[in-house]
C-alpha cells in the first residue's frame, strides 16, 4: 500500500523541509509539498491551514507542517476542525503525541531542531500507533470542541469522572 503525506512550510521551514521529504522517500513515503517552495518571505498560517485542511478531509491521513519554532504552524493547523497538530521538539513527545493523542499533523521548527534530530522525530512519530482504550474519551472530546458540541462535550467529562484509568 502506498504510504502518502503531505508537508508543509514557512520561508524559515523551507530550508529544512526539502531534506525531510528526502528522508520521507527513503522511508517508502510518497510525498506531496504544498509550499512555501522557495525562502522568499511568507506567512506561516498559509501553510498550516494546507496540510491542516488536506489532512481534516482525509486526502491525506497525516501531514508534517514546519516553521521557525513549528509553533505558529501548529496553531495554524489547529485551526482546522479534525487536526491535532503536535509540536514537538524531540521524539519522545512525538511518539506519545501518537500514542496518547492521535496526533495526524507533526509540527517542528527548523531554528529549534537540526535536520538529523527532525528525522529522529519524524521516525519515532510514524512508527508509533494510536493506543485507543483510556485515551479515545479525550479524543472524543477534542471531537465535541471541534464542532462546540457542549452536550456531547458535557457526557464525555461526566464519563470520565467515573473512570478508574489513569
Ligand atoms: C517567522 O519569522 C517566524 O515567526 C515563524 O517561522 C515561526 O517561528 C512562527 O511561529
Amino acid at each position: 500500500m502506498i504510504k502518502k503525506i503531505c508537508i508543509g512550510s514557512d520561508h524559515v521551514g523551507a530550508e529544512l523541509k526539502p531534506k525531510i521529504i528526502e528522508h520521507l522517500k527513503d522511508i517508502g513515503y510518497e510525498v506531496t509539498d504544498v509550499g512555501a517552495y522557495n525562502l522568499e518571505r511568507t506567512d506561516y498560517p498559509i501553510y498550516g491551514r494546507k496540510v491542516g485542511e488536506l489532512v481534516a478531509s482525509g486526502t491525506f491521513p497525516l501531514g508534517i507542517a514546519i516553521c521557525g519554532t513549528g509553533v505558529g504552524i501548529s496553531i495554524a493547523a489547529n485551526k482546522v476542525p479534525g487536526v491535532r497538530a503536535a509540536c514537538v521538539s524531540e521524539p519522545y513527545s512525538a511518539s506519545l503525541s501518537r500514542q496518547h493523542n492521535n496526533s495526524n499533523v507533526l509540527a517542528f521548527g527548523s531554528r529549534v531542531v537540526g535536520s538529523e534530530l527532525a528525522k529522529m522525530i519524524v521516525d519515532a512519530w510514524l512508527n508509533a500507533e494510536f493506543q485507543g482504550g483510556r485515551h479515545q474519551r479525550r479524543i472524543n472530546e477534542l471531537n465535541a470542541e471541534d464542532t462546540r458540541d457542549d452536550v456531547i462535550f458535557d457526557q464525555l467529562v461526566e464519563n470520565g469522572k467515573n473512570s478508574k484509568e489513569e
